[in-house]
């Protein structure tokens, strides 16, 4: 059953997907350049291409290499502030740069940076990272000033028109957009999350989804602007699938775990990365705990949201500091 529902679910999410990628593609342009800059896109576009096809694979000859493969957690140190440092909405991106993973002020991450990075702290593999990756830089990212390389900033992943891509309502430990900072930690969040947990040890799977699915819930009965499209629940769901596969053990997360990845931003002290994991595993989480949290439908919402970058401009939207 659960894998007719997850099959039937993923075609509509692929189509949705692509019908989605257009709409945004739009919006972003249409906030982000100017007429002059739409007559460049046809060398931009070739130049990125050719640049992220040499980064992605100067990252493989480095995966399929064996030097500078083994994972080191000892060498980087934590450091979360500092001069012109800029933090975003995701928390693991923010203690890669918080560790010197990526650059610690967290500017102009390129591609290259950040696949290594992920290998390095979680073991993700190739496919995985580079999808994630080049999803939110084609999305959000932004030209190097010194190189024109495609890059990202973690303060990207909050600007304008990132709510409608890779930002989302009902987060765990943010608020929603038109309703406070959706960019920085709110303690309080974090306490709720907390006591999903029973026994203040760990936090087990099912309950992890049934309070996403309860987070979602709420926000839409609060916000007179939630937003949650196909796009979003997408990414809301993949989350919550990280955080049981990458900061937990695979089937429930540490409370502790769960208070260093997201709520200091720094990895735990005892951390030790699990076997490579790659989309399969993550997809065929991300279905199990949709399952769990009784979320494997689509409503009319989600499709709705697909053309919510239409009522854009009705957002209260406030530029996160140090942007
Ligand atoms: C490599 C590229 C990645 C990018 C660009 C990225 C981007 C984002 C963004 C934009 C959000 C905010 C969504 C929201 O509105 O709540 C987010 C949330 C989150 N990300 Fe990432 N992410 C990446 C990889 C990862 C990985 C590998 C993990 C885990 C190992 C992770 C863990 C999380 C978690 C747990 C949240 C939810 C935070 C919350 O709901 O409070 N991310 N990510």
């Amino acid at each position: 059953m659960i894998v007719v529902r997850s099959a039937l679910y993923l075609g509509i999410e692929l189509y949705s997907l692509l019908f989605y990628a257009a709409i945004a593609m739009v919006v972003r342009i249409y906030y982000t350049m100017t007429v002059f800059q739409w007559l460049g896109i046809p060398y931009n576009v070739i130049k990125q291409t050719l640049f992220t096809l040499r980064s992605v694979y100067r990252y493989l000859k480095w995966w399929s290499g064996r030097t500078d493969k083994k994972i080191d957690l000892s060498n980087f140190s934590f450091e979360d502030t500092g001069n012109g440092y800029v933090r975003g909405p995701c928390p693991y991106l923010n203690t890669l740069a918080n560790h010197g993973y990526i650059n610690r002020a967290g500017k102009h991450i390129t591609i290259e940076e950040l696949l290594i990075a992920c290998k390095r702290t979680i073991n993700l593999s190739p496919i995985m990272t580079i999808g994630l990756s080049l999803f939110n830089m084609v999305f959000v990212g932004h030209n190097h000033p010194l190189t024109g390389q495609l890059c990202l900033s973690l303060s990207d992943l909050s600007k304008y028109h990132a709510h409608i891509t890779v930002e989302h309502d009902a987060s765990f430990t943010r608020r929603d957009l038109h309703l406070g900072d959706a960019v920085n930690l709110d303690p309080k969040l974090l306490t709720k999350l907390l006591a999903v947990s029973k026994d203040g040890l760990t936090v087990n799977e099912k309950d992890l989804s049934l309070y996403r699915k309860h987070i979602q819930d709420t926000c839409e009965r609060r916000n007179p602007m939630f937003t949650f499209s196909m796009v979003q629940k997408f990414g809301a769901w993949m989350e919550t699938a990280f955080i049981i596969l990458f900061f937990g053990n695979g089937r429930n997360v540490s409370a502790e775990s769960i208070r260093s990845w997201m709520g200091k931003e720094k990895i735990p002290d005892n951390y030790k990365p699990r076997k490579e994991m790659g989309i399969l595993n993550v997809f065929a989480k991300r279905f199990k705990l949709m399952y769990l949290g009784n979320d494997l439908n689509i409503s009319i919402r989600n499709i709705y949201d697909l053309v919510a970058p239409l009522r854009y401009d009705k957002y209260k939207y406030v530029e996160p500091k140090n942007a």
